[in-house]
């Protein structure tokens, strides 16, 4: 995805009139801070898209030029760069300097390590119960986000730079949640910036529980117990609502809406269908799969693996939820070559 730092602005008379340019030309629409092709090289500027062009400069638009295109613009306007403001060098902001640093560790990152295939890692990290390539090529890969672009985008950062080092179970949900939410083709920034922060807080109501509860297996929880265990999601909500955070409405979705499940079994609200955000689903279920793994909803320990397996031939166990909508599902049994695995345990 193209980002501000990709462009330098220019004016309608930079233009200079002419209808043909060997550059693209893109348009900013400021409302949704996106950058969109409005003319490809060596296309005409008819007639029509002119007025249209106007119409987008009268409602607040900008003209952009990729940077990487700044000579074929310079050569083909007769311009010095000089004459253009927004090619100016400006002192970058200490943000920016550490997001051009980022993209560059990044780079090296994967030039050293090569194509990441979530699917294997996933499958490694389980077998050895080492997430921490997970959680180190997350960290690296959000680091890169522009911090412009949303507040949330922002939490995610400062909470990436703060937290996603070590290999603790929360990071554990917090990197698998973002590489899942990326193979069910979630690639938007904001969506996961909203993964990473609904990750990171959708437990914050665990706080206003008393300890010995957050210890007892969910299973075990008297059904009083059960009712106010289940009120974390409310208290999450509360507890941001009163912090005044500036999230999203859709990561304080997932905060809220993690335990609703598809066929409406789920709380707080007994959310049913579409009408539960695909991003609450990612969180929840891949939390619910760390969950079951560590003993918190039975008090048995079972590996990843073998959950998958169960979700996959759902083979019903008490408190193992696979009710996740069919996209989500899929993807969820899927994350671990299970035929391979079967093949390993005849052999
Ligand atoms: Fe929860």
């Amino acid at each position: 995805m193209k980002t501000e730092y990709d462009f330098f602005m220019i004016e309608r008379d930079h233009l200079k009139g002419k209808n043909i340019f060997p550059f693209q030309v893109y348009v900013f629409n400021p409302l949704h801070k996106k950058y969109s092709m409005f003319l490809n090289g060596n296309r005409p500027l008819t007639k029509e898209l002119d007025i249209f062009l106007e119409f987008l400069l009268s409602r607040g638009g900008k003209i952009a030029v990729l940077k990487k295109q700044r000579r074929t613009f310079l050569t083909a306007q007769d311009f010095h760069e000089s004459e253009i403001p927004s090619l100016k060098s400006r002192e970058l902001h200490e943000l920016e300097k550490e997001r051009i640093m980022n993209l560059k560790l990044k780079e090296m990152y994967d030039d050293k390590n090569g194509a990441f295939s979530f699917q294997s890692e996933f499958e490694i990290a389980c077998e050895t119960d080492n997430f921490e390539k997970i959680i180190e090529f997350t960290r690296i890969e959000i680091l890169t986000f522009s911090v412009t672009q949303s507040h949330t985008i922002s939490l995610a950062l400062h909470l990436t730079k703060s937290h996603l080092h070590t290999d603790n179970y929360l990071n554990r949900i917090v990197a698998t949640s973002y590489l899942f939410a990326k193979t069910a083709n979630i690639l938007d920034p904001v969506a996961l910036a909203d993964i990473i922060c609904g990750a990171y807080l959708s437990h914050i109501g665990y706080t206003q529980l008393p300890l010995t509860m957050l210890k007892t297996p969910v299973l075990s929880l008297g059904e009083k117990e059960k009712r106010l265990f289940e009120k974390h999601t409310i208290l999450g909500n509360h507890l941001i609502k009163k912090s005044q955070l500036d999230l999203s409405e859709r990561c304080k979705k997932i905060i809220l809406d993690h335990h609703e499940r598809i066929n409406g079994n789920g709380y707080p609200s007994m959310k049913h269908g579409e009408s539960i955000e695909t991003l609450s689903l990612i969180v929840g279920s891949i939390a619910h799969l760390f969950e079951f793994s560590s003993g918190k909803i039975n008090g048995n320990k079972q590996p990843i693996k073998s959950i998958i397996i169960n979700m996959k031939n759902k083979t019903f166990s008490p408190g193992l939820e696979f009710d996740f909508g069919d996209k989500v599902y899929n993807s969820l049994v899927t994350l671990i070559n299970t035929d391979k695995i079967e093949v390993k345990k005849v052999a």
